[in-house]
């Protein structure tokens, strides 16, 4: 080939790579395959290589190649890089608006612009003829440090601006951050090498943005949204906000999906709920919103107060994280008498409430996080998840900080507390001898996928049992004896007695697989209760079945039979089923189990992290058991992750290959049909 159609056939891919990136970094649309992508890119390296005297700096393969340096370079902002106001109520956000219609000397409701504000860092790049030449961080607003060699290595950085139009000299202003996928991903990577880890996207962007050398940039998942200009010479802009960022999105610059343009501080605070709902799905950090005056005529006439715009403000969202005091750790027993650490904080207000307790889940976790009693923490809540100490503050640690240990004996009734090979939580060996655990199983077998009990919840279970009344499930059947002490209750009246009766009554006709599950027998959900109810068709034939006859069972090995077998052969149990057959209970002999409807067929759930209202193994029986499957790693063929409380690296993988992620409320929504 000749030099001059190697020339261009350079130009004509340049050209075609900076349209895919386009399509795939701004439009989020890409036409090509990445197998493709890479062929043009190989192609147009191997042509350059031949023809060293044609690589110009803006060409798509120049983005790594800077050498490192000692120091940043200092860049002086032509137009300052300005901060924002905050606003943390709706009415510091009506304050903010009303102040701009009495400067405005106007009654009509502005047009704003509302943007996510993101949790990351604030750079300048500048265009020269459409080539960028320069980037630089923020700063102190007036000079900021010369990125430019890290900012070219970000993919969605146009080296080149696309279409037409642009203004001789254009600076741009945006935030350069990094996703959940992208940090999880990293954090992975550094791991595996014995690397030091990051605490957050913000500090892992940060730190990637400001490296020495552009290689080590090169290789972070750096992502930047645009969200402004700054100076710009020869050339016309738009003399709207919103028509501006549409503008810059067509010369490739990426802009934030989400943006919009509403009417009147109405708008702007629909727009401030609508995101506080995305915010966890959205896959990166904001911390807020900001809303900007539309009109740059109006922008103008309101001007500045210090560093600050009167024409913009940002809506901060109340912060996840906030550090407090831990002050002491309970352990709390559960149904199983498994043992679960509960920090006692300092009160502090996070995601939007004032906490003061947060979960240690177990002994592992207090382990992991080396934490001490008297010891700074920091405390994550986000969005509905059950508060959680993600972090301690070491250089706080008083001199008097204590360990936590595990008790030896249940701190409700004194039994031994044993922590079984193999397994994270520590139980107490009393079984239905502990308060704590008659409590809990006393709520399950109410609950409305067991027994089904309306009414009888947490509240009156807790009093039942203080006034003597209920001692084990049986008893529910004899509170009518006590109707007339009951009716003299506070808030308890004649009508809610009766009703809370006739539920209970009702309640004694069911099915055998229910009252399996309301036995509450560790390791047997709803769905092996149903398979056994389905295999041996009697209570009889499953209480008198030894531990291989129950492991002829699907699904159930000799753990679960173990336990299943250990349980008939206590007397205590025995004694209680007699019981509660004596007061009625009952069902149809040799029914086929609920056949029941399967709406989770064909589904395929991968959990991780802990619920906040089941255990994963009670979570796994419901999905079972409305005909879903449970896989134990996430691959494009999984249709949901569901995600509890501090999900390990599944989330980040269904992050990466786009699988939707399901929050525990949402999964509640499925199972229980609203979803
Ligand atoms: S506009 C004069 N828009 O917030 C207006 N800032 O406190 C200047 N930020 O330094 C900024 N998202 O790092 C603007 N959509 C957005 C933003 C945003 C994040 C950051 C930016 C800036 C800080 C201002």
């Amino acid at each position: 080939m000749t030099a001059n159609s190697d020339a261009r056939r350079i130009e004509e891919l340049r050209e075609a790579i900076r349209h895919h990136n386009y399509r795939y970094y701004v439009l989020d649309d890409p036409s090509i395959t990445d197998a493709e992508y890479d062929r043009l890119m190989q192609e147009l390296l191997r042509l350059e290589a031949q023809h060293p005297e044609l690589v110009t700096p803006d060409s798509p393969t120049q983005r790594v190649g800077a050498a490192p340096s000692s120091q940043f370079g200092q860049v002086k902002h032509a137009v300052p890089m300005l901060s924002l106001s905050n606003a943390f109520s709706e009415q510091d956000v009506r304050d903010f608006d009303r102040r701009a219609r009495e400067r405005l000397d106007t009654a009509q409701p502005i047009e704003y612009t509302c943007e996510p504000k993101l949790d990351g860092l604030a750079v300048s790049l500048r265009y020269e003829n459409g080539v960028f030449v320069q980037a630089a961080t923020r700063g102190d607003g007036t000079t900021g440090e010369d990125v430019t060699a890290n900012v070219r290595t970000i993919q969605s950085v146009p080296l080149r601006l696309a279409g037409e139009g642009w203004p001789r000299l254009l600076e741009v202003r945006g935030e350069v951050f990094m996703s959940h996928a992208g940090f999880a991903r990293m954090n992975r990577e550094a791991a595996e090498r014995g690397e030091k880890t990051f605490v957050n996207p913000r500090n892992a962007a940060a730190g990637s943005l400001r490296q020495l050398d552009p290689a080590v940039s090169a290789s972070r998942p750096l992502e930047i949204f645009f969200y402004g200009t700054g100076a710009h010479e020869g050339g016309r802009l738009p003399d709207r906000h919103g028509e501006l960022l549409r503008q810059l999105r067509e010369w490739g610059l990426r802009t934030n999906p989400e943006i919009r343009t509403v009417t009147g501080v109405e708008g702007c605070l629909e727009y401030h709920r609508e995101m506080q709902q995305k915010r966890a799905s959205l896959g990166y950090d904001i911390d807020g919103v900001v809303y900007k005056v539309d009109r740059y005529d109006l922008q103008r006439e309101l001007g500045f107060v210090s560093r600050a715009p009167r024409w913009a403000v940002a809506h901060k969202f109340p912060a996840q994280e906030e550090s407090t005091v831990l002050k002491g750790v309970d352990f709390q027993v559960g149904r199983t008498g498994a043992l679960t650490p509960v920090a006692r904080l300092e009160p502090v207000f996070v995601g939007g409430v004032t906490v003061s307790n947060a979960t240690l889940h177990n002994m592992d976790e207090i382990e992991r996080l080396g934490v001490k009693i008297g010891d700074t923490v920091i405390v994550r809540r986000a969005g509905d998840v059950i508060p959680e100490i993600v972090q301690v503050v070491e250089a706080k640690r008083p001199e008097d900080a204590r360990d936590i240990v595990l008790p030896a004996t249940c701190p409700v009734c004194g039994s031994d507390v044993v922590r079984e090979e193999g397994e994270a939580a520590a139980r107490c060996t009393g079984g239905l001898y502990c308060g704590a655990q008659r409590k809990e199983s006393l709520k399950h077998f109410a609950s409305r996928r067991a027994m089904d009990i309306e009414g009888l919840g947490d509240r009156l279970i807790e009093l039942f049992i203080e006034k003597g009344y209920l001692r084990n499930a049986a008893d529910i059947y004899r509170l009518h004896e006590h109707a007339a002490e009951l009716q003299a209750f506070e808030g308890f009246g004649e009508k809610s007695v009766a009703k809370l009766l006739k539920a209970i009554d009702a309640s004694r006709h069911t099915t055998l697989a229910r009252f399996l599950y309301a036995l509450g027998i560790r390791d047997v959900g709803e769905a092996t209760a149903q398979t056994l109810a389905r295999h041996f068709g009697s209570l009889r034939a499953i209480m008198d079945a030894d531990e291989p006859a129950l492991q002829e069972v699907p699904d159930v090995g000799p753990k679960v039979a173990a336990r299943i077998a250990d349980f008939f052969r206590e007397e205590h149990n025995r004694e209680v089923i007699d019981r509660l057959l004596a007061a009625g209970i009952e069902w149809e002999e040799g029914e086929r189990a609920e056949a029941g409807p399967k709406p989770l067929e064909g589904r395929t759930f991968v959990l991780t992290g802990s619920l906040e209202s089941m255990t994963r193994d009670e979570a796994k029986d419901r999905i079972t058991a409305l005909g879903g499957k449970v896989a134990g790693s996430v691959s494009k063929k999984t249709s949901y992750v569901v995600a509890g409380a501090d999900p390990g690296s599944k989330l980040a993988r269904a992050e990466e290959l786009g699988v939707p992620v399901l929050d525990e409320q949402a999964l509640l929504k499925l199972l229980e049909g609203r979803g």
